[in-house]
């Protein structure tokens, strides 16, 4: 079972400690915290627990990006102002809290991240109607169409604030194992194709009229983009490739590189959750990174 459970004895590493946590996320493990380590106060929690009844608004899926301290994600024509000035705090402090943590907890990263979005998930995971490529329910690897990471990895840290059911995920075997079963030729990587553009329909999905030329992907930014709808598309791996379900219990914490443990959620309401794009340099494991394992397959430079 890919998972490692952190006592709260254990929040303290030493160096040889972390790189060895740094070595089993790099792996495909997923670190478990039965009690979170950075836990909401009662108050904010039973305050973002209201959301869905108070303000309709402010319960979809709510974004908050540190770097220029802006929340996004709800309609601010309807939305209550106070309520809103309430939910950008929480989230501004969950997003320190979970830095401040990890800077310790996962030393050899720090300084080489770039802190990406915090997101609040107040919807049902079961039976949500999406579509297809935007599913969480159906096993993928993650991959941003607006956000190109040139090699960096995702990497996300959840809270479970729900006060008494799971969030139950499924995941299956790491990048290497995964990709050399299930890629196929037609979406191998394609080593020293120009950098592209984001696509007309990603573009318009943020805004944009049509594709601007400073938004572009790496042929890794690309390949990791068409196996992330490659898997959600594909139901011989859907329903043949190894599954491990968690079901991760109110108030626990765990972190994973997403972009290489294909995951889904299945069940659950009320998430925390920080992405971080830890930049290639530090990984204290390369040669098992997607981008060596895909250099390797396509014979080339990819990013
Ligand atoms: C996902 O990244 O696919 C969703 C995970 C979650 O919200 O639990
Ligand atoms: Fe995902």
């Amino acid at each position: 079972m890919p998972l490692i459970t952190i006592p709260n004895t254990a929040l303290t590493p030493t160096p040889e400690q972390s790189r060895a946590f740094c070595a089993q996320l790099e792996a495909g493990d997923i670190l478990y915290f039965p009690a979170t380590p950075v836990p909401l106060t009662a108050d904010d929690t039973s305050f973002l627990l209201g959301q869905q009844q108070t303000d309709s608004s402010l319960h979809k899926n709510i974004a908050y990006k540190p770097a220029i301290d802006r929340l996004s994600g709800f309609d601010a024509k309807t939305a209550d102002p106070a309520a809103v000035q309430r939910l950008h705090q929480i989230m501004r402090g969950y997003s320190a809290s979970v830095v401040q943590f990890l800077a310790r907890f996962l030393a050899p990263y720090q300084q080489h991240w770039k802190l990406d979005y915090a997101s609040f998930r107040p919807q049902e995971e079961q039976n949500r109607d999406l579509p297809l490529r935007r599913r969480n329910d159906l096993l993928h690897t993650d991959a941003f169409p607006t956000r190109p990471t040139y090699g960096a990895r995702i990497l996300r840290f959840f809270n479970n604030i729900n006060p008494t059911r799971t969030r139950d995920w499924i995941v299956s075997d790491p990048f290497g194992a995964t990709v050399r079963q299930f890629a196929p030729k037609q979406i191998a990587p394609r080593p020293g194709s120009a950098l592209s553009r984001i696509g007309k329909a990603s573009a318009r999905a943020i805004g944009l009229g049509a594709a601007i030329p400073s938004l572009k992907r790496s042929p890794y930014d690309d390949f990791m983009m068409r196996f992330h709808n490659f898997l959600k598309e594909n139901p011989t791996f859907q329903t043949d490739c190894p599954k491990y379900p968690f079901q991760f219990p109110p108030n626990s914490s765990w972190m994973v590189y997403t972009d290489t443990v294909p995951h889904a959620v299945l069940a659950g309401q009320y998430a925390l959750e920080q992405t971080f794009l830890v930049r290639p340099e530090a990984m204290v494991r390369p040669e098992i990174s997607p981008l060596k394992i895909l250099e390797e397959i396509a014979h080339a430079p990819l990013v």
